[in-house]
């Protein structure tokens, strides 16, 4: 085995879009699999997942990817259109760009050499400020695309600022947004993310665009004002099957006496006589730094905690819980029920995304069916 490890299960993945299917059985789905399936292999999903409707990418090259792999499902491009030399892919790859801003449009118009329009979706602006078009822009929008003869507009969609906190009323504002906009055409409709399609029934329409959920994390953040996570998401975390499992091995263990720091900057002194192990995994591998001494990791199955600082290809655990751990001996940073890359998360100041994201190249992705 290789000394660090993600373990992606891709029956896991087609059951967790089944839950979003299950949730909202009368709209069809885009997974979202941008950023390289959010860190688990996009072709590889892609192609575990026969029951999806298509798939969403964030940019031209993603697309392209997927395409060159025999990815035959209906491609949509959420933000990263934007440049004239892309439009050639757009065609020859049949993909679907987002619209968000009118120079897209000019580029289409400019470089369009087919005699095929291209299918776009159009994405408003209903509240988070980020990407879109505003109501004015919009209905321009609508009067170009007619014009042009090159575009056809298939779908209207936005974006959800606020919908993993379900005590945020915002939700209810860009929903309020969007059926104003929406009533202006007859366009399919697309609003919900994870967080939509757990947590906001209204959000549901033709089309929803889960991510994060695929990949066995509830998206939802606790109470603000409680800190407790409310029970759909107890509920979701329960549903939800972890995909990937990133697991490493033991490669040295040491004795730490009394008053011994350890690591970088000895962050963490021992106040007695203490059995460490070294991990072989760091922060070039993808476990975040930021995670410090007392963040829970399993070693031989056993609960035990992290010491001192995350080096970039190692960290150091705590033996004591493990009394018959050798060199050699299994660790698993995340990906269990036991051990969530959210509980992760919250001990290194970040979210699941990020650390999904970011488990780096050198991890090789062992795929399990
Ligand atoms: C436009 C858009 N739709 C859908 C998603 C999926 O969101 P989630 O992973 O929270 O389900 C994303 C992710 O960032 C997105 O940018």
């Amino acid at each position: 085995m290789p000394h660090v490890l993600a373990r992606i299960d891709l029956a896991a993945l087609r059951s967790n879009y089944n839950t979003a299917k299950d949730l909202a059985p009368n709209s069809f789905n885009f997974a979202v699999i941008k950023a390289d399936a959010y860190g688990h292999g996009s072709v590889q999903c892609a192609r575990a997942l026969h029951q999806a409707d298509g798939f969403a990418v964030a940019t031209i090259e993603e697309a392209v990817q997927l395409r060159q792999h025999d990815i035959d499902k209906p491609v949509l491009v959420l933000s990263r259109f934007c440049q004239p030399d892309e439009v050639k892919d757009v065609q020859n790859f049949n993909l679907m760009p987002v619209i968000h801003s009118h120079y897209q449009l000019d580029i289409l118009i400019s470089k369009h050499n087919s005699r095929q329009p291209i299918n776009a979706w159009l994405k408003v602006d209903t509240g988070m400020n980020r990407l879109g078009m505003n109501a004015g822009e919009f209905l321009s929008m609508l009067n170009r695309i007619e014009n042009s003869g090159c575009v056809n507009a298939v779908g209207l969609m936005t974006h959800l600022a606020c919908a993993d906190e379900t005590d945020n009323e915002f939700t209810a504002v860009q929903l309020k947004n969007f059926h104003k906009l929406a009533i202006k055409t007859n366009l399919p409709l697309s609003i919900a993310n994870s967080a939509g399609i757990i947590a906001w029934p209204d959000t549901r329409k033709h089309w929803n665009r889960p991510g994060l959920m695929l990949y066995g994390v509830s998206p939802l953040s606790p109470n603000k004002t409680t800190g407790s996570n409310s029970p759909i998401d107890k509920a979701m975390d329960k549903k939800l099957q972890p995909v990937m499992r990133l697991v490493s091995r033991l490669i040295s263990i040491r004795t730490l006496k009394r008053g011994e720091g350890i690591g970088y900057g000895q962050t963490f002194v021992a106040d007695e006589d203490i059995n460490v192990g070294i991990v072989a995994c760091g922060y070039a591998d993808g476990y975040p730094r930021h995670a410090g001494t007392g963040t829970p990791i399993l070693i031989c199955d056993k609960p035990s905690r992290l010491l001192g600082r995350v080096s970039m290809d190692t960290l150091a655990v705590d033996l004591t819980p493990v009394s018959d751990a050798t060199v050699g001996s299994p660790v698993l940073l995340w990906g269990s029920s036991r051990l969530s890359v959210k509980e992760i998360a919250g001990h290194a100041g970040t979210i699941a995304y990020e650390l999904l994201t970011s488990v780096s190249n050198r991890v090789p992705r062992q795929y399990i069916d």
